[in-house]
C-alpha cells in the first residue's frame, strides 16, 4: 500500500452518492484554507490530485481518492468555518459532514489539519471532543510549519500537546509544511497504518 499510488475516485455531495461504504478510509478535516488539499497532495506526491486555492472555501464536495489495495480511499473533506460562504450552504456542508463522520463504516481515522499560526479554533474544539466521544482516533498536523523558525514551531506543537493531553483520540500532534515536505514521514506512517485494518 503506497499513498503515492492515489487517483482520482468520485466526489459527491452527501454520503448517498459517495462511493460503497466498503474498506478502509482516512479523511481530512479542518477549517477552510488550513492546507487539507496540499496536504494530501503532498502525502501522495501529486501535484493536481486535490483541488487547492488561495480562496477559502475550494473543495466543496467530498472527494475520494483511491489507493492501490481494493477499497482503500483518502477523502478531502470540505473546510469548515469560512464566513463569508452563504448560511444556506454552510448549514449542507455542516450537514454532510456531520453525516459522514457519523455514518461512515470505513472510517479509520481522521487527520485534523490546521494552520499553525491559529491552531485548535473552535472547530477544531468540537471536533476533537467529537471524535473523542466516538472513539475516532485522530492525526493533527499543524500545517503551514514553514511560516515559523524551527524552534518557534517546536514551542507552538508543545503547547498544543499540552492543551490536548487530555484527549484519547488524539494519536499525534506533527508539524507539517506541504511546501517543504516537513512531517511527511510520520503523517505517511499513521495513515498507512489505518489503512492497514
Ligand atoms: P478548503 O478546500 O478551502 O477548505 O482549503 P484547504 O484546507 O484544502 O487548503 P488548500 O490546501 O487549498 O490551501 C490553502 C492555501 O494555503 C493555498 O494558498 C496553499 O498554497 C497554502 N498552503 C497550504 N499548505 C501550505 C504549507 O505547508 N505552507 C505554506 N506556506 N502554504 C501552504
Ligand atoms: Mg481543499
Amino acid at each position: 500500500l503506497s499513498l503515492h499510488s492515489a487517483s482520482f475516485l468520485s466526489s459527491g455531495s452527501k454520503l448517498s452518492n459517495c462511493p460503497p461504504d466498503i474498506g478502509a478510509e482516512v479523511a481530512f478535516a479542518g477549517r477552510s484554507n488550513a492546507g487539507k488539499s496540499s496536504a494530501i497532495n503532498t502525502l501522495t506526491q501529486q501535484k493536481k490530485l486535490a483541488r487547492t486555492s488561495k480562496t477559502p472555501g475550494r473543495t466543496q464536495l467530498i472527494n475520494f481518492f483511491g489507493l492501490n489495495k481494493p477499497d482503500s480511499k483518502l477523502v478531502d473533506l470540505p473546510g469548515y468555518g469560512y464566513a463569508k460562504v452563504a448560511t444556506q450552504v454552510k448549514e449542507d456542508w455542516q450537514r454532510h459532514l456531520d453525516d459522514y463522520l457519523r455514518n461512515r463504516q470505513a472510517l479509520q481515522g481522521l487527520v485534523l489539519v490546521m494552520d499553525i499560526r491559529t491552531p485548535l479554533t473552535e472547530f477544531d474544539q468540537m471536533m476533537l471532543n467529537w471524535c473523542d466521544l466516538s472513539s475516532l482516533p485522530v492525526l493533527v498536523l499543524l500545517t503551514k510549519a514553514d511560516k515559523f523558525k524551527y524552534g518557534a514551531a517546536k514551542n507552538i506543537q508543545l503547547k498544543v500537546k499540552k492543551e490536548l493531553s487530555d484527549i484519547k483520540c488524539v494519536k499525534d500532534i506533527v508539524l507539517f509544511s506541504s511546501l517543504k515536505r516537513t512531517g511527511v514521514p510520520e503523517a505517511s506512517k499513521q495513515i498507512i497504518e489505518w489503512l492497514s485494518v
